[in-house]
């Protein structure tokens, strides 16, 4: 299966794989631990959360998985594609263990939750799997394997939100960091396995949040994203009576703005059957939240997007365009796609296409349809598009998006853009880069008069395929 991806903070291909360094323990009891992540932005967070809790427990963390004494990878079920790569990691864990016999080998998030205790006999070196709301009992879990048993905990939770757990900022630039909001999925796309994998939709008390995104602020971070699988069904109430006090999405979005002007916001994932007006005129009222919208379409064609059961049609979607580009003029608006959906049929891809034409988007994430077991599609369709029409039709998809992406850069061109400096370029001391409001990369000379975490104003005189280069005014 091809699976053709562009750098995205929700799914970055750089940091697939990344092994998570702490930098100092309370109480340390010596023992080491390896962490590695796979997967979208949520499961680098519950990495995290994972560290704060084995970092109670009295371990410190190794970049290297051949001395470590417990090692971590914590998975992802999205693709087929994702899993392989997993299960091949697993073996280079496998050839280590060989030559240290007592390191602990555990399997975290989406696939430990998918597979549960299977993943024992299908993998003999690993000792724990541990799906997505059973972090806490980590150290218990540890401790079984300690007494020479192999331990799974895969329980669901409707409550837990790790909303108490701080989590350490693992490998961070000390400007930009992300906050998970809920957990969980209700929508049923039958494409995905989510539902099934992170289990109930949930949404975390909002005073975490802001209390959160006050922390970060005053530990001198400038940069925040909301994280959840479908932010705008973002729901909390107090209570259960009729007076009891209720936040929704848009009202948590002013709630984190208002911690101070010099804080970005931004937010990932909108579904666009549940983004509301409410939310576009936040974002318009308050300067700080990024106009920046990712809006997951699928497809372009209402039949393929109601055997997706995604809930809204063709002429739904291009009606929320249709108020971003109204009420938010400036948004950049990225999206998902997926070719070669069961049923799909050439007229139908044209509709995709088309909506991309309509769209223009500034990014986008395309991929092949990969059929995952357990889900409504695999149990209802049949995955009948050849694998070499699947591969055709995202090359079809992703040219043209790389002429909207192209298309999109240049309007940036010219203007004088306000960007959050990150740091260094990737390429060179010289230069540094941050990213404007739509979320493009910004690439500019260093100076003595600014640096990371400061906001400057760059005029953008040029763009590469995906950055966009200038000078400070
Ligand atoms: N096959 C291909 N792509 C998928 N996605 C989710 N499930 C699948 C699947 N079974 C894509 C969707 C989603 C993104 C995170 O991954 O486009 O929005
Ligand atoms: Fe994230 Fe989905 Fe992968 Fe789980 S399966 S890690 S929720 S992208």
């Amino acid at each position: 299966m091809l699976d053709l991806n562009i750098p995205s903070k929700e799914h970055d291909e750089s940091r697939q794989g990344e092994a998570l360094v702490l930098e100092s323990s309370k109480n340390h009891t010596g023992r080491k631990l390896y962490v590695e992540s796979y997967g979208c932005q949520m499961n680098f967070s519950d990495s995290e959360i994972v560290a704060s809790i084995l970092s109670d427990a009295g371990f410190v963390t190794t970049p290297d998985y051949t001395e470590a004494d417990v090692v971590f990878i914590n998975t992802c079920s999205i693709r087929e594609n994702a899993e392989v790569r997993v299960r091949n990691r697993l073996k280079q864990f496998g050839a280590s263990k060989v030559k240290k016999p007592d390191m602990l080998i555990g399997v975290l998030g989406c696939m430990a939750e998918r597979l549960k205790s299977k993943f024992l006999e299908e993998e003999k070196i690993v000792d724990l799997v541990v799906g997505p709301d059973a972090y806490r009992d980590l150290p218990n879990l540890i401790g079984k394997v300690d007494e020479g048993n192999k331990a799974v905990n895969v329980l669901l939770s409707r409550e837990e939100t790790y909303a108490d757990i701080n989590p350490v900022r693992l490998n961070s630039n000390g400007i930009t960091a992300f906050i998970s909001i809920m957990r969980g999925c209700d929508n049923m796309c039958s494409f995905c396995v989510v539902p099934f994998t992170r289990g109930r939709e949930r949404s975390r008390d909002p005073y975490s949040v802001v209390k959160e995104a006050q922390d970060l602020f005053d530990a001198g971070y400038r940069e925040v994203t909301l994280l959840g699988q479908n932010v705008d069904s973002y729901k909390w109430k107090s209570g259960e009576e009729e007076s009891a006090e209720s936040v929704n999405f848009a009202q948590l979005l002013e709630k984190v703005a208002l911690v101070s002007p010099e804080l970005r916001v931004r937010f990932s994932t909108s579904h666009p059957k549940d983004i509301t007006d409410e939310v576009l005129y936040t974002m318009a009222k308050y300067e700080n939240i990024c106009k920046y919208i990712h809006l997951p379409v699928q497809s372009g064609n209402s039949r393929i997007l109601e055997v997706m059961n995604r809930t809204y049609d063709r002429a739904w979607y291009m009606e929320k365009i249709n108020a971003i580009r109204r009420i938010l003029p400036e948004c950049a608006i990225s999206t998902d796609i997926i070719t070669g959906f069961c049923t799909e049929t050439e007229e139908e891809h044209q509709e995709t296409l088309s909506m991309q034409e309509f769209v223009k988007y500034d990014f986008a994430y395309m991929f092949s349809y990969s059929e995952r077991p357990g889900t409504p599609a695999a149990k209802k369709f049949e995955d009948d598009v050849p694998e070499a029409v699947k591969k055709r039709r995202l090359e079809e998809v992703i040219a043209l998006q790389q002429q909207h992406g192209y298309y999109r850069l240049q309007q940036h061109i010219g203007k004088v853009e306000k960007v959050l400096i990150e740091g260094f370029s990737k390429k060179s001391k010289e230069d540094y880069c941050g990213r404007n409001d739509q979320n493009c990369m910004v690439v500019f000379p260093v100076s003595e008069t600014y640096k990371p975490g400061e906001y400057v104003n760059v005029l953008i005189e040029r763009g590469t395929s995906a950055t966009l280069i200038g000078k400070v005014v």
